[in-house]
């Protein structure tokens, strides 16, 4: 019995040995160091086992390569190859590290085929694989001195955490070119890399001649992919990092789940596909590839022309932007589009021109931006129209949310129509080719005039303490629905905002992006405090000026939800509603971004006495007006129908010709706080400026807006602080007015 046990023990131990073999041997097998040779049949392992390094050859081919592959994903996936275009012609190739320290891949002869080139401190280097599959050369004594990667040197694939540099110094970066065939990895005739001037783009080129592109880079999508989202995730997916030590920024993936094996490949073809491997089913499924549709080809309609795949025009069909014809009209008529389009009426820039004679704009609506628009930068007194009208060459501007101002003074190309998504371009024509378009003005401004006199009306009469005669009808105390199509009314609103609306999808940014904008929320960036939340000032590159607010407190909402909520507001659109830019949902931060504003706040003026004379009466009843045509357009034009429940002078904010803007509108309704009949309320509000009925029971109604917006003329009127009545014997600015209007 015992001779057994002493037996057992002994095998125990010699498992443990062999174990223990096992575990030094792994953790050695994924590098190099310079007495090591790795020969072909040997092979390096990432330590997790996802990628391995080795020698390979091409289906029907004999020669030998030296590559990286997934090391359990059959039929060999191969994602870089080192000697793409020197193959070994037998099986005695060795990779090593040279007496100079590089990585080479050397033939039977010792002859170096292949070199990383790059030029050590010693020789005392080492050569690992790591498990995101990048080759890595090394100092030995110091592992985070980094020679030499396979992700800065890649050939047709680029993997998750690889980064690809954006540096318009350097100009177009072709880094990946894919093999020549399906068996022949060296270098094809095709390649694909970033355009890095005006907003970053991916493109595929075909020798210098461009093949596909992704459209400029909007900080959280490529704008000519407006499916994107769609395909990938809104927070995960492509990123630009903030710039490095040296400033030099890089396009970045992130996997949603890290376990996950992706990757972007340029076919043989100059055809780009993304897969990612169904580990179920055991192959590769292709999520998506480009170009994929007729219209995405590269400028396949010519000058000034759009395409578009939509069915009822059929795939590919070609039509020139209003006030443009077809240079070659027979060839036109038989599908033959390569001729393009010209203008009809030559521009005019001179601004000296009677109104209708003047150049103008036409929108064009759900576009995929032309090629080779330039990023202006934009100061305070200028806007993108104006750029574009000084300069003569422009042909368009657009309002790109998360790029910015964008113009284009060569001809326009590459333009194509979106079913869903894309930009709004405005197109640069002469004045005779934009017929009718005074009219419609006209009737805004009546409309608008004359919504305003009814709102003081209202205004009027309520505070004479006579409202119920105007609602006497229905009374609805709750309208903070959900059901965004019930208030839904045709409004003018399309006309009346004009070229300030833009992508219907509200661009994310990354919490990364928006921390280093603002100075990672320094206090002196810091511009107010406020019920939802801190307001910070931000500045983007180029100079792009922003207003950040981190939202606090937790809103009951889940995250799809939340999300849901701000691209509805979003969407609500008036040039006296402070302007959404895009928004920042990152696990717990939620935050928002608007249009900066130089004047800031209402009561900045109003309540000092310094500024005060800066507000003639002239200027005051235009602030009225706008703010009520604000909220009017809150009530009763917009999509959904939005309570601001906070209105108030703090919440008024002035642009640089102290048009007035209104802010903080549907937090209310992104905080949740709806009403279920009258008891379960947070009442959210400034005293003061609080209806009566909403201050004490929780009731609200447009009527409560109505009342602060009665406050707020009061105090725009006398420039006085409703309580700072307080204490006297009115008690409040409204006790004040109210005991003198009853004397008159
Ligand atoms: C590798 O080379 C170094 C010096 O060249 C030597 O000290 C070391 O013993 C060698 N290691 C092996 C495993 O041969
Ligand atoms: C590879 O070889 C097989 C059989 O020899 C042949 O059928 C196939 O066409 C070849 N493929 C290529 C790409 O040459
Ligand atoms: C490494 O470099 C040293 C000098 O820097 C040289 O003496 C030595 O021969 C080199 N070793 C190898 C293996 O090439
Ligand atoms: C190549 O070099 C290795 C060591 O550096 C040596 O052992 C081998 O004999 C050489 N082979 C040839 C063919 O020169
Ligand atoms: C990631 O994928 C693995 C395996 O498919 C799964 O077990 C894991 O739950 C996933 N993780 C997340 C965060 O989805
Ligand atoms: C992958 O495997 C699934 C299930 O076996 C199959 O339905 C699908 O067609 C395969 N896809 C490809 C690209 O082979
Ligand atoms: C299409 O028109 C171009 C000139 O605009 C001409 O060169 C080309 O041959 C035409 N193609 C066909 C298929 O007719
Ligand atoms: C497009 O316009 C440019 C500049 O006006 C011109 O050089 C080019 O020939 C035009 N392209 C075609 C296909 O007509
Ligand atoms: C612009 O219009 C004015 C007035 O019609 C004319 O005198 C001028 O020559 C025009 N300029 C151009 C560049 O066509």
């Amino acid at each position: 019995m015992a001779g057994f046990y002493r037996i057992l023990t002994l095998v125990m131990n010699l498992l443990m040995l062999f174990q223990l073999c096992s575990i030094v041997s792994c953790s050695t097998s994924n590098s190099i160091t310079r007495n090591q040779t790795i020969r072909d049949g040997d092979s390096l392992v990432s330590n997790d086992g996802s990628f391995e390094v080795g020698f390979f050859s091409p289906k029907n081919s004999t020669l030998r390569y030296v590559g990286i592959w997934y090391k359990n994903i059959e039929p060999q996936t191969v994602v870089w190859v080192a000697n793409r275009e020197k193959p070994l012609l037998d099986h005695n190739g060795a990779l090593k590290i040279a007496d100079d320290g590089n990585l080479v891949v050397v033939n039977g002869q010792n002859v170096t085929v292949w070199s990383t080139s790059a030029k050590p401190e010693s020789n005392n280097t080492v050569a690992a694989l790591l498990r995101t599959g990048d080759l890595v050369l090394s100092s030995d004594s110091d592992r985070n001195k980094w020679y030499w990667e396979s992700f800065d040197n890649p050939t047709d694939t680029f993997l998750p955490s690889m980064r690809v540099r954006v540096d318009p110094s350097l100009g177009e970066n072709h880094g990946f070119v894919p093999w020549k065939s399906e068996n022949d990895p060296s270098p094809g005739r095709y390649s694909m890399g970033i355009d890095p001037n005006g907003a970053p783009e991916i493109v595929i080129w075909e020798g210098e001649k461009r093949k596909w592109r992704s459209g400029p880079w909007n900080s959280a999508i490529f704008t000519g992919i407006p499916d994107m989202h769609r395909v990938t995730n809104y927070i995960r997916g492509f990123k630009l990092s903030p710039p490095d030590r040296d400033g030099i920024v890089y396009f970045t993936y992130v996997t949603i789940n890290s376990s996950d094996f992706l990757r972007f490949r340029i076919r043989f073809d100059g055809v780009q596909e993304q897969f990612r491997w169904n580990k179920d089913a055991k192959n590769w499924t292709l999520l998506q590839k480009k170009p994929d549709t007729e219209c995405e080809n590269y400028n396949r309609c010519g000058n000034y022309s759009v395409c578009d795949d939509s069915k009822e025009f059929g795939s590919g069909k070609c039509s020139c932007i209003d006030g443009f014809e077809p240079v070659y009209q027979d060839q036109w008529n038989n599908m033959n589009f390569s001729g393009g389009c010209k203008r009809r009426v030559a521009l005019n820039c001179s601004q000296n021109l009677v109104a209708d004679k003047r150049d103008g704009f036409k929108v064009l609506k759900r576009m995929k931006l032309p090629d080779f628009g330039s990023v202006v930068p934009l100061n305070s007194l200028v806007t993108c129209k104006d750029v574009c009208v000084r300069d003569c060459s422009c042909n368009a501007y657009a309002v790109v949310g998360g790029i910015g101002c964008m113009i284009w003074t060569r001809e326009l190309i590459d333009i194509e129509r979106f079913k869903l998504g894309g930009n709004y371009i405005n197109i640069r024509l002469a004045g005779s080719e934009l017929g009718g378009k005074e009219k419609p003005k006209i009737w805004i401004i009546i409309v608008s005039v004359i919504g305003a006199f009814l709102l003081g009306l209202c205004i009027w009469i309520s505070c004479k303490r006579l409202k119920a005669f105007l609602w006497k009808k229905k009374d609805l105390p709750v309208s903070d629905t959900r059901d965004n199509s019930v208030n839904f009314k045709s409004s003018p609103i399309n006309v009346l905002v004009g070229d300030q609306v833009d992508t219907p999808d509200l661009p994310v940014f990354s919490f990364d992006s928006v921390a280093s904008a603002t100075g990672d929320f320094a206090e002196e960036n810091k511009l107010g405090q406020g019920g939802f939340g801190t307001v910070y000032k931000g500045n983007f590159s180029e100079g792009r000026e922003i207003a950040v607010k981190r939202l606090s407190g937790k809103s009951k909402q889940g995250l799809e939800e939340f999300k849901n909520e701000i691209l509805l507001i979003a969407k609500l659109q008036h040039r006296n509603l402070v302007r959404l830019l895009g928004c920042c949902i990152e696990d717990n931060e939620k935050m928002l971004l608007y249009e900066y504003m130089p004047n800031k706040s209402l009561d900045r003026f109003l309540f000092d006495e310094s500024k005060r004379g800066s507000l003639d009466w002239r200027k005051r009843w235009e602030i009225i007006g706008g703010i009520a045509r604000g909220l009017l357009y809150l009530h009763r034009d917009s999509r959904l129908k939005i309570i601001h429940r906070d209105l108030k002078a703090s919440n008024i904010l002035l642009d640089t010709e102290m048009n007035p803007k209104i802010s903080d509108f549907g937090m209310a309704r992104i905080f949740n706080y709806r009403q279920d009949q009258a008891n379960t309320i947070r009442v959210v509000g400034t005293y003061g400026y609080m209806a009566p009925e909403y201050a004490m029971e929780g009731i609200f109604s447009e009527k409560s807006d109505v009342y602060s917006f009665g406050v707020l003329i009061l105090e725009i009127v006398s420039g006085r602080k409703n309580i700072s009545f307080r204490g006297s014997e009115h008690g409040s600015l409204i006790g004040y007015v109210s005991f003198y209007s009853f004397q008159v």
